[in-house]
């Protein structure tokens, strides 16, 4: 069976829906390092045991993809030692997929770490590349040719800057210069995870899930705040683009530092663009030591800030869009989502940028695909079970899954996407 044209599916990690093993965020839940305090991931979602009940969600909201990811921490629980059962588990849900008649698309890193890696200095460690290749490999060896869209990294940027630069996610650094080193070793495993996809998987395309943002002055008539705004969306959107597109890096933050390092092989190494859009932010220049700025969440559109406390801006995915097809590259819109309790909330936003991106592909863009944010209500990360990104919603007492509306309104803007009918979905909101 070829890969269909169109990916039109849904995303989720590992950690935030099927619960947390050991990790370094779990490490970081003890060491009370959450926005909540007190909260624990747990079972999350419960997904693990639930896994063939939710894949089973996929074809009622007319899903020809699923986004997921493999915990590291379970596959490799030391180093170089591969769980046959983690992976057999892992080619079970592929399996089961394929049944299903819905094409995995497979993130090998999504925020977590086995707490030995950490341990061994993390992504500093130069050590970091040849053992994420050895652990792609095994990864590659046990779902081979049944999965055919990877993509090795989820968030390299965020990761960096709030693992190593802001020191709010782990590794909690706060340091530059380690985060400049972190990203050289990270884009050089990337690399190497695509040679031995290459390998294992042939014919398969990989590539890198990137969060991107629009970026806005908070003062339009401030030139520090103007210039400082598109320093922001160099660092945060820019630079790993053009990482892509040529090899050469050239990170640079204002206040912080500089790094310039080069990657043979990594224009090469992707396929695809993967990217992950939610919110615009707002530049403003503060100056103070060691940092020249802050970014705030504003709704000048009146259309109310999310759970997140992130601005709903449609328009701003048109121009990340347009930035990522500077890339030259083919674009999978890997994640979009909104963090609300009002489902018609989550509808209208679901309504708005799918809009735009269908405005993007009858403008000639080569995007192949999209995937929301998320299934079913998850971990959220640093603020816990608070916000609901979920078509489905999930009542955490009991584990049980409730069918949002905004599920339905998801089904058919899918058919009429991938219908092949072009221009704008005319869809009429669920009432
Ligand atoms: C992205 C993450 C994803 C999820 C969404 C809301 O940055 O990749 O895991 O938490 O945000």
């Amino acid at each position: 069976m070829s890969i269909p044209e169109f990916l039109w599916g849904v995303s989720t990690s590992s950690y935030q829906v099927e619960g947390a093993l050991e990790n370094d965020w779990t490490e970081w839940e003890r060491q009370e390092r959450l926005n909540v305090r007190g909260e624990r991931c747990g079972r999350a979602s419960g997904h693990r045991s639930l896994w063939r009940d939710d894949f089973g969600l996929l074809p009622t909201i007319g899903a020809n993809a699923y986004r997921f990811s493999i915990e590291r921490s379970a596959v490799e629980p030391e180093p170089g030692v591969f769980s046959d059962e983690a992976l057999l588990r892992e080619r079970e849900r592929v399996d089961e997929l394929a049944r299903l008649g819905v094409e995995p698309v497979v993130t090998l890193h999504h925020f977590t770490h086995p707490p030995w890696f950490r341990a061994q200095g993390g992504w500093e460690n130069p050590a970091s590349v040849a053992g994420f290749r050895r652990y792609v490999s095994a990864v590659a060896a046990a779902l081979g040719p049944r999965v055919r869209t990877w993509i090795t990294l989820n968030e390299p940027v965020v990761l960096l800057l709030g693992g190593y630069v802001a020191g709010v996610m782990p590794p909690g650094h706060k340091s530059f210069r380690r985060a400049s080193r972190a990203f050289e070793h990270m884009l050089h495993a990337h690399v190497e995870a695509a040679d031995v996809i290459a390998v294992q998987a042939p014919g398969s395309r990989v590539g890198i899930a990137h969060n991107m943002l629009e970026f806005a002055p908070d003062r339009v008539g401030s030139f520090l705040d103007r210039r400082l705004a598109r320093y922001g969306e160099r660092l945060y959107n820019l630079t790993l683009l053009d990482a892509i597109a040529t090899g050469d890096v050239d990170w640079r933050f204002p206040g912080k530092g500089r790094a310039r390092f080069r990657v043979p092989g990594l224009p090469a190494a992707n396929h695809f663009v993967g990217v992950n859009y939610y919110s615009r932010v707002h530049i403003r220049f503060r100056a103070r030591p060691g940092a020249v700025g802050d970014f705030v969440y504003r709704d000048p559109e009146s259309r109310g800030l999310t759970d997140m406390g992130w601005e709903i801006h449609p328009h701003g995915f048109g121009r990340v869009l347009q930035q990522a097809e500077a890339a030259g590259l083919p674009i999978i819109v890997t994640e979009n989502g909104i963090a609300t309790r009002d489902d018609r909330q989550r509808c209208a936003f679901l309504r708005d940028h799918v809009q735009v991106l269908a405005r993007r592909r009858a403008a000639g863009a080569r995007i192949d695909g999209y995937f929301h944010w998320s299934l079913i209500d998850n971990f959220e990360w640093l603020e816990g079970f608070r916000p609901r990104f979920g078509l489905f919603e999930v009542d955490y007492a009991t584990l049980r899954r409730r069918r949002n509306p905004s599920a339905d309104l998801f089904t058919r803007l899918g058919a009429h996407l991938r219908s092949g009918a072009g221009g704008e979905p005319s869809v009429e909101l669920p009432g």
